[in-house]
């Protein structure tokens, strides 16, 4: 029994450390990747067939990843020049059948403050592997912070927070995901939304969002589109006014059950008691609905959620 809150053990009994993060399917493996701050450690990686046993496979990406330009320039490296470590929030990744590689988007801050609002792009040919940094930039100038990444059918597509977190932007990503190519929309101006998380359910898109309070928890909210283009509809609340003391960070489908994933942070002095919150989202006639479960339970491949 894993409980919403309590730290998550991997199979060799250390908290896991993948905040912020995402769940990639690839072949038979869940991957869940997520921030790691310890040492000298950016994003780290865990692997489960079960969703329930999650074993660790690497530290994906470090203060000493290699440096690769691409063909987009971009400012290079993961410690500033008095060797401070730099910020690495909300790691998302990708696989792309085209080039065969694992592509990494992630906010990019200097670790002082939060006022480089840069995306970083990193890849490896494995899903585990030493991930190469390919540099930080603003897409198209524009400021990015907390961010998402989905794939619908072969397009790829980057959503974040810009112009200092007033608005959501979405953008469509090259054929090789190493760029973004068009910003599809802005959203919500002005409402000051953060962690976006963008999902397909019967043929709808939803996004999740959360408002913008530092750490702490507040409104989740929710906008349903019948394209990622748009038109989205107005932000309707879901969850309580803490979201249950937690922030957006993925969704994950698992057969017909559509699984909230939130941060349940510790905050800047505690943040390595950060920890996670799953609970069930039940979806009907375009309302989504957040159902607390104080406590959930996995069996292999099925999630059991438990009041
Ligand atoms: C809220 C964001 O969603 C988090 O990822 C993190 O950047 C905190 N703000 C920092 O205050």
């Amino acid at each position: 029994m894993m409980q919403n809150g309590q730290p998550w053990l991997d199979t060799t009994g250390q908290p896991i450390h993948a905040h912020g993060g995402c769940i990639l399917k690839y072949q038979d493996w869940y991957y869940w990747y997520g921030e790691d701050r310890r040492a000298d450690y950016y994003v780290s990686c865990y692997r489960s067939q079960d969703l329930m046993h999650w074993e660790f496979r690497n530290h994906i990406l470090t203060t000493t990843s290699p440096f690769k330009a691409e063909r987009f320039q971009a400012t290079a490296g993961l410690v500033n020049s008095d060797g401070t470590k730099v910020n690495i929030e909300r790691p998302k990744v990708l696989y792309n059948p085209k080039t065969e590689r694992f592509v990494l988007w992630a906010h990019f801050e200097n670790g002082r403050d939060y006022r480089e609002a840069a995306v970083l792009v990193a890849s490896a040919a494995t899903p585990d592997g030493d991930f190469t940094e390919h540099g930080h930039f603003r897409p198209f100038g524009n400021m990015s912070r907390d961010c998402t990444v989905f794939v619908d059918a072969d397009q790829a597509y980057f959503i974040s927070a810009a112009r200092g977190n007033a608005d959501i932007h979405i953008y469509q990503l090259s054929s090789d995901y190493l760029n973004v190519t068009r910003l599809v929309n802005r959203l919500w101006s002005n409402e000051f939304r953060e962690a976006p998380v963008l999902f397909k359910h019967d043929g709808l898109y939803y996004m999740l969002t959360s408002g913008t309070s530092g750490w702490r928890p507040n409104q989740g909210k929710y906008a349903v589109a019948s394209a990622i283009a748009g038109s989205w509809s107005d932000l309707q609340d879901f969850g309580d006014a803490t979201t249950f003391d937690s922030q957006p960070a993925f969704v994950l489908k698992n057969g017909n059950q559509v699984i909230y994933v939130g941060d349940r942070w510790g905050g800047a002095k505690h943040y390595q008691d950060s920890s996670y919150v799953f609970l069930p989202l039940e979806i009907t006639s375009q309302q989504v609905i957040l159902k607390h479960k104080a406590r959930w339970f996995i069996a292999a491949h099925n999630f059991v959620f438990k009041d």
